[in-house]
């Protein structure tokens, strides 16, 4: 069966990377692969998780390049593996216009709140939480959308809710959309654009 490649990308602990993994191997994903892993982070926890599964790797800093060269090497490394799907799961770089039209609807995001609350620059990982939390909602969750040119501005694929609860800390709420939300839709989100790709394809 022709499968869409995925390439994903991290920043740190790879907790997403790891559902995608598992939901490969259960079946969940079916359409695709994860050929590549790239990290801007060198000891991003993320790259030991791919290396655990003889997924290929790479490192691609920000360190003495500027965002044109940065992209221009993750391109690079894209092309070369023949990359349908990229899927940046807690990547913390802001892709470029240039890029993202480069790849239109063909990379997608997971964000830690319902878009469109709690999102955009300056908007990643505890701060969302901390954000919702101080606002002071009832109700979270987690979003996976395509990458466009705003920051978490493409169109959402799928979205779910996650109630928070009294006493909850950002890491407290953190923990609970991970499991309920955000482990569940990126596999689910990335085998529905997976299966689009190929019928184009086809
Ligand atoms: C996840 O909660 C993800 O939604 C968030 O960072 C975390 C990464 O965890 N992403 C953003 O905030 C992007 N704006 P992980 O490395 O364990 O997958």
């Amino acid at each position: 069966m022709l499968k869409a490649n995925i390439a994903v990308l991290v920043s740190g602990g790879g907790t997403n990377l790891q559902a995608i993994i598992d939901a490969e191997k259960s079946g969940i994903i079916k359409s695709g692969t994860v050929k590549i892993v790239i990290s801007n982070k060198e000891d991003a926890y993320a790259l030991k998780r791919a290396e655990k599964e003889n997924i290929e790797t790479a490192v691609v800093t920000k360190d003495g390049r500027t965002r044109q060269e940065f992209e221009k090497e993750i391109i690079k490394i894209l092309d070369a593996h023949n990359i349908d799907l990229i899927v940046l799961a807690g990547f913390m770089c802001i892709l470029s216009e240039s890029f993202t039209s480069h790849y239109k609807e063909r990379i997608i995001n997971v964000h830690p709140s319902l878009i469109p609350s709690f999102c955009g620059e300056g908007f990643y990982g505890l701060k969302v939480h901390r954000a919702a939390l101080d606002y002071g909602v009832k109700v979270s969750g987690a979003t996976v959308h395509y990458v466009n040119e705003v920051p978490d501005g493409g169109k959402i694929i799928m979205q779910k809710a996650v109630e928070v609860q009294e006493g909850d800390t950002p890491e407290t709420l953190q923990k609970r959309i991970m499991e309920q939300a955000e482990w569940i839709i990126l596999p689910a989100s990335c085998e529905k654009v997976c299966k689009r790709i190929t019928e184009e394809k086809k």
